[in-house]
């Protein structure tokens, strides 16, 4: 069986040695000091300050609104994963859904500022895929009209555009640290903030509000990850380079195959200027109506990638929809994410890649 993806793990002798110095310390979460040595140890890989470590992507996501005091109208995609849509609701705002770039699947900035009006207070974008988003022209529409930018980061751990790590685009980056990504903590987050102001605030969130044991700041949440979750994260950390050049093998021997052979598929743009992370390998199909015939086949042989993303958000219950985002759903209905993961051996490529071939040559 070829899944879209499967955990990396690191020695098991070297979590047991982690989970000892747990056991010796007891001390297992409340900022213990796995914590503090992960979040100093990623700041430093990807060279950016005033990270805060949380329980998942989605509460860092919901602690970054928060700290943003984002109310009212926020921008956003509808192409991304269904925590980018209901982190906004959770937190009582009114997600907006901009269409997205048809070459780069990424937040449009025309339409997205063709879509501001009075009760926009900010932009909440995603970089898909890991695929920076128009980082430089959010930038300028959200100086213009007085808006604050949170970028879900979530897919884009190690991306930087433009040699700067990308988690210093806009106010706050949020990242998730769970199981499928290419670096995990099992579950778990992370928060890197522009400002040591929104950097206190979601330190504060993440610990129910406290200032030392009898005081509060104010509202907050238990967000805390624990140290037998750091532990993972420092025993993954030091694998994250070979992690990603593996992935940019089978990523790059993907492209060739499927362009040697002139299958009908297209990729997203990967902007000039983005050192990428490979964290998927979307494909395009030519046709709505080839997504679950090729699904199916592909299923019949083993091999099981996944409509990420589909549907488009615009289509949840629980929001509403005043525009029809038409590229993210001709993009959402004919996309399927190939398997691409640690391990992935040349022969479950050369599997996908044949079973790829036989669909388009029948
Ligand atoms: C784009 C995006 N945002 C947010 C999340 C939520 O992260 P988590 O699963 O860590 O809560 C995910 C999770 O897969 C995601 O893909």
């Amino acid at each position: 069986m070829i899944r879209v993806t499967r955990s990396f793990l690191p020695p098991l002798e070297d979590y047991l040695r982690y989970v000892r110095e747990i056991w010796d310390r007891n001390h297992l979460t409340n900022d213990g000091p796995l914590l503090k040595e992960l979040e100093r140890s990623i700041e430093n890989f990807i060279g950016a300050r005033s990270l805060s470590l949380v329980t998942n992507g989605t509460l860092a996501l919901q602690l970054g609104i928060r700290a943003l005091e984002l109310k009212g109208k926020v921008l956003t995609t509808p192409f991304s994963y269904v925590a980018s849509t209901s982190s906004l609701v959770w937190e009582n705002c009114q997600p907006q859904f901009v269409d997205i770039d048809s070459r780069r699947w990424t937040l449009d900035p025309a339409a997205l500022e063709d879509a501001i009006d009075d009760e926009t207070t900010g932009i909440l974008a995603t970089h898909v895929y890991g695929i920076p988003c128009h980082v430089e022209e959010l930038e300028t529409i959200a100086r213009k009209h007085n808006l604050k930018i949170i970028y879900d980061a979530a897919h884009a751990f190690g991306v930087k555009f433009r040699g700067k790590p990308i988690v210093q685009y806009g106010e706050i980056s949020t990242l998730s640290f769970h199981a499928t990504k290419l670096f995990h903590t099992v579950e778990g987050g992370g928060i890197f903030c522009k400002t040591d102001v929104l950097h206190q605030k979601v330190r504060s969130f993440r610990n129910f509000g406290h200032r030392g044991y009898d005081d509060f700041d104010g509202l907050g949440i238990n967000a805390k990850m624990s140290e037998i979750h750091a532990a993972m994260g420092l025993c993954n950390l030091p694998h994250v380079e070979k992690i990603i050049s593996e992935r940019k093998t089978l990523f790059d021997s993907y492209k060739y195959e499927i362009e040697e052979m002139s299958l009908p598929l297209q990729f997203p743009e990967i902007p000039q200027g983005t050192e990428y992370n490979y964290a998927y390998f979307p494909v395009l199909l030519p046709r709505a109506t080839d997504t679950l015939p090729l699904k199916s086949h592909l299923e019949a042989k083993g091999i099981f990638p996944r409509r990420y993303f589909f549907p488009t958000l615009d289509k949840l219950p629980y929001v509403q929809t005043l525009k029809h985002c038409k590229n993210a759903e001709e993009i959402s209905s004919r996309v399927l994410c190939l398997p691409l993961f640690n391990g992935m051996t040349e022969n479950d490529l050369s599997t996908v890649l044949k079973a790829l071939s036989e669909f388009f040559k029948k």
